[in-house]
């Protein structure tokens, strides 16, 4: 079948925009977020972007034959971007003396297999401690200082009071910028990186040290202060509650105005602090955009120091957003079932949502849907996909990722060119067997579910693109969609053509006319994507 009716705009502005976005004849535009009122667009060559990632094992990026199964499965899967770790103790074994080869490897193998990158940079944090820092750090405790535990015992974590690390790290993560921009400028393989991971102090509520002690037994910061107060309606829950306990008092030490929540707040500001000074020193040699990454608060974790203490929680992302005004956003990690309340707390006017790592099961993936179109995410990512393919085929753990990859690639300028509307619409199985979604006033789509819900396995999964009141595209699978009227009497809308397809650029293509017996819109187990236009 021929294409036929454009789902964009019309190809003369498309043209225009991509040209404009082009800083100069032969170069491409360097990646950058670009925020229009409350809106987020990840612009990569100019264009709206998403990434529908995979994020390799930790020690995968140290010797660059193990990335070969890493790019084998993205490409497998439709991924279009790898989300891949650097070293600081590999970069910078001695201090000073800088090795990016694996750098240079790394990009090689991206850009030969048609994929952009997100480097996740390991140094000062990792999972709340500190395993990634150089030789020359982990033994000079003089120079490069320990958290001090309550007890008095130093633990495995850099102070977020110690310039010396900040510094070394800022000039070692400048210096990594530097060396992206010199290497990757032309092609634009990176377009995002991942400032420290994990960061917080596992195992403490905060730095025990004399220093840290005297400063926690000060006033908070003015500036903190004053930053809470302008923004007061908008702050966590957490923190709502927290400061609200205190009467919204507008200056005190920590303690007097967080109460409990003292310790964490304290970490948040300082860890915050020194991870925006890192992230300020590699943007001024490279401004890709940056985010950092969080450890959430697990259920049955009882207080702070169980999930890493100043990380950017729920509890304290109002702090990170106060201190660290060079980050671009804080990025959940999830591996946890309260997937829509994750999300919801980081898609804020102050934060767009990209989740880096979700658990790499296949009831995850249909969180895919949820992330672009529920909360108009800039990307999505399972962790430690290096297996997603094995002999050749996608295995069975990754294959709702791979569907969902698959159908989603080509609508990817749909998408972002819908996002915000409210004109996206997330289908995902839960455990109700069906769903109603309103489509404008005076139409809804009633969703059932094909197979019964299962905790562990694959869900229904898709979105619903209304393009206009009489024309829609469906995509997904594993669920099957009547379109009901909501004025007059009770009926179905009559269809007045249904297709399968896809869309290529800014066409739709159709691939097969459905009638007769397959008048209905019904998406199989193997994720597909309908046309389909009403009679209204
Ligand atoms: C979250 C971390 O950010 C990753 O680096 C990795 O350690 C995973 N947890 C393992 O589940």
């Amino acid at each position: 079948m021929r294409p036929h009716k454009s789902l964009l705009p019309p190809m003369g502005l498309i043209l225009m925009a991509t040209l404009c976005g082009f800083a100069a004849e032969g170069t491409r535009p360097i990646p950058r977020l670009e925020r229009t009122g409350n809106q987020y667009r990840l612009l990569v060559d100019g264009q709206p972007f998403l990434m529908l990632g995979g994020q390799a094992h930790n020690s995968s990026a140290s010797n660059p034959q193990d990335l070969e199964p890493v790019w084998r499965s993205l490409v497998g899967i439709h991924a279009n971007t790898a989300e891949v770790p650097l070293y600081w103790e590999l970069i910078e074994p001695e201090p000073g003396k800088f090795d990016f080869h694996l750098v240079d490897e790394i990009l090689a193998g991206a850009r030969r297999n048609g994929l952009r990158l997100v480097f996740l940079w390991l140094a000062s944090w990792k999972n709340g401690e500190m395993h990634y820092t150089p030789e020359w750090v982990k033994r000079d405790r003089g120079k490069f200082r320990r958290v001090v535990g309550p007890r008095g015992e130093e633990l495995m974590i850099l102070s977020p009071l110690c310039e010396a690390a900040r510094d070394a790290d800022a000039r070692a993560f400048a210096a990594l910028m530097q060396h992206i921009r010199s290497v990757d400028e032309p092609d634009r393989t990176a377009i995002m990186m991942q400032v420290e991971n994990e960061t917080g102090l596992l195992g403490t509520n905060r730095d025990y040290s004399e220093e840290a002690s005297r400063l926690f037994r000060a006033a908070v910061p003015a500036e903190l202060m004053a930053y809470l107060d302008r923004h007061r309606d908008g702050l966590s829950a957490s923190l709502q509650a927290a400061w609200s306990e205190a009467s919204f008092r507008k200056s005190g030490t920590w303690t007097e105005v967080f109460g409990e929540l003292a310790p964490e707040a304290f970490s948040a500001w300082h860890i915050a602090g020194y991870v925006d000074a890192v992230t300020a020193a590699g943007k001024q040699a490279y401004p890709l955009p940056m985010y950092a990454n969080v450890w959430l608060i697990n259920p049955g974790n009882e207080r702070a120091g169980r999930w890493p203490s100043g990380g950017p929680t729920e509890h304290v992302l109002d702090i990170w957003k106060a201190a660290a005004l060079h980050i671009d956003l804080l990025a959940p990690d999830i591996y946890l079932p309260k997937y829509v309340e994750t999300c919801a707390a980081y898609s804020r006017p102050d934060n767009p949502l990209f989740v880096p790592e979700v658990m790499p099961q296949p009831h995850f993936a249909a969180n895919v849907f949820l992330t672009l179109a529920q909360f108009n995410g800039l990307g999505f990512s399972p962790f430690g996909i290096d297996n997603f393919v094995e002999k050749g085929a996608v295995t069975s753990a990754a294959a709702e990722f791979e569907d969902s990859y698959r159908v989603l690639a080509p609508l990817i300028p749909l998408i972002t060119r819908y996002q915000y509307t409210g004109k996206l619409h997330a289908v995902v199985q839960d455990i109700d067997p069906a769903q109603v979604i309103r489509l404008g006033k005076k139409l809804a789509a009633v969703v059932e579910f094909t197979k019964p819900y299962n905790p562990e396995g694959p869900r229904g999964r898709g979105m619903i693109v209304e393009l206009a009141a009489d024309d829609f595209v469906v995509v997904g699978a594993g669920f099957r969609a009547d379109f009901r009227e909501l004025e007059g009497p009770p009926r179905d809308a009559e269809l007045l053509s249904l297709e399968e397809g896809t869309v290529e650029g800014e066409r739709w293509v159709p691939t097969r006319r459905l009638n007769g017996d397959e008048l209905h819109v019904t998406l199989p187990e193997k994720a597909h994507t309908l046309r389909v236009r009403l009679l209204r």
